[in-house]
């Protein structure tokens, strides 16, 4: 026997699926859902506050690195002193990327070789603290290699001296950083580490809701940051400061762009009501870096301008500034084009995500929320 109606039931008597869903709160985007509980981090957008596990962010980079910080969020133990060096690729791996055409993008690059790792190792259920480790040694290495094949170079092994960012730089360049510039794009791989229930960070954690690996998690959350409305655009502060050209004329460039109703890049948050204080750390970071560029002085000036235009503009919308104005001095700063700023975010992402996935792995419920059908109410197929 089964349950299932005769084939050509007739119609039911069931209300309507406008009437049955009737009341149901839809909020788009998802925006103000509570959509699970973490013990990482705090976004506290009202008060420009972020905790990573309680700590204030401007210490952890003030005081931390990020091996530190990424044991921290793996582990909740603060240990100034762990180190994380980067991890071979695998000659499977490596093969792949060879196979790339140098036209790939980066975040392409990236997320194909986090899934050929995921395809080398045996990555049982659940996930561990051990895996999240390789997986964020594996990632830097990888993402030198493509950007060196694409250029015709060899890529370069791990120097397992080094800890993690110097040893990305290392491998990208084949120059071992001086301590300051190592330093600078540590606290950007410290500020990026971890941010909340964010886009990139849900997908690693609906992936991992269905038991699948920690590969599968990142790779996916690799291709939602790809995604311009999340991956962020210092490139574009870059962009947008190069068209001001100099202090003097920052007022009537704003205000015409305004006038024209572009977005300043850089300023604004779903978010934050307040500065960012990731920004601010970052701030700090650009101004003592030795290979400052030139265009700092420029982009402090253009700050404060555009701070008091959008308030004008906004009364009742405060816009301040975010993380992306001053991670592109430092990402510049310490030498990586701008077509790397998107994956090397990533990298430093890794360590949030991970974690965002042992965290769910430790208290698992499949993760799948429901919708409201919009489409055409009961019918009889045509005959
Ligand atoms: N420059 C100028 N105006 C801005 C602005 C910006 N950077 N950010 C928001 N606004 C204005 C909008 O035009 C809108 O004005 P309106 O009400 O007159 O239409 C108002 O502020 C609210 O904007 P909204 O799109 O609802 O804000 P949001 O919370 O959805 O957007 C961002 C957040 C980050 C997408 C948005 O601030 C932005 O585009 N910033 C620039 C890009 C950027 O720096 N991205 C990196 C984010 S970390």
């Amino acid at each position: 026997m089964t349950d299932s109606p005769p084939a050509g039931s007739p119609p039911t008597d069931a209300p309507s699926p406008e009437a049955a869903q009737a009341g149901r709160p839809y909020a788009p985007g998802l925006e103000g859902v509570i959509a699970g509980e973490t013990s990482l981090s705090f976004v506290d957008g009202a008060n420009g506050r972020l905790l990573y596990r309680g700590y204030r962010i401007g210490d952890l980079v003030e005081q931390g690195t990020y091996p530190a910080v990424a044991n921290l969020l793996w582990s909740g133990d603060w240990d100034p002193g762990h180190r994380l060096a980067t991890a071979p690729v695998p000659p499977g791996v490596l093969q792949i990327l060879r196979a790339l055409p140098t036209s790939t993008k980066p975040m392409d690059a990236l997320r194909t070789a986090v899934s050929a790792w995921g395809a080398n190792q045996d990555l049982p259920w659940p996930a561990t603290a051990g895996q999240a480790r390789a997986l964020t040694a594996f990632s830097p290495s990888a993402l030198a290699a493509f950007s060196r094949l694409r250029a015709g170079d060899e890529p370069i092994d791990p120097d397992p001296s080094l800890d993690l960012v110097e040893g990305f730089l290392y491998q990208l360049t084949g120059t071992k950083p001086d301590a300051a510039t190592a330093r600078a794009l540590d606290a950007y791989f410290i500020v990026g580490a971890e941010h909340g229930f964010n886009a990139s960070t849900f997908t690693a954690r609906v992936i991992t809701s269905t038991r699948s690996d920690i590969a599968s998690a990142v790779g996916g959350a690799i291709g939602t940051m790809k995604g311009p409305l999340h991956g962020g655009a210092p490139s574009e502060v870059v962009d947008q400061l190069s068209q001001v050209g100099s202090a003097d004329r920052a007022e009537a460039w704003v205000r015409e762009a305004l006038a024209k109703g572009e977005r300043l890049m850089g300023f604004g948050h779903r978010v934050y009501r307040a500065y960012d204080p990731r920004a601010a750390a970052l701030r700090t970071v650009a101004e003592g870096m030795t290979n400052k560029p030139e265009w700092l002085q420029l982009a402090i000036e253009v700050e404060d301008v555009a701070l008091r235009v959008l308030a004008e503009k906004h009364p009742d919308r405060p816009l301040k500034t975010n993380v992306e104005f001053y991670a592109a001095p430092v990402l510049m700063g310490v030498g990586l084009t701008p077509d790397l700023f998107p994956a090397t975010f990533s990298l430093a992402r890794h360590a949030g995500w991970t974690a965002h996935v042992l965290e769910q792995a430790g208290d698992n419920r499949l993760i799948r929320p429901d919708v409201n059908y919009i489409g055409p109410a009961e019918r009889d197929l045509p005959r």
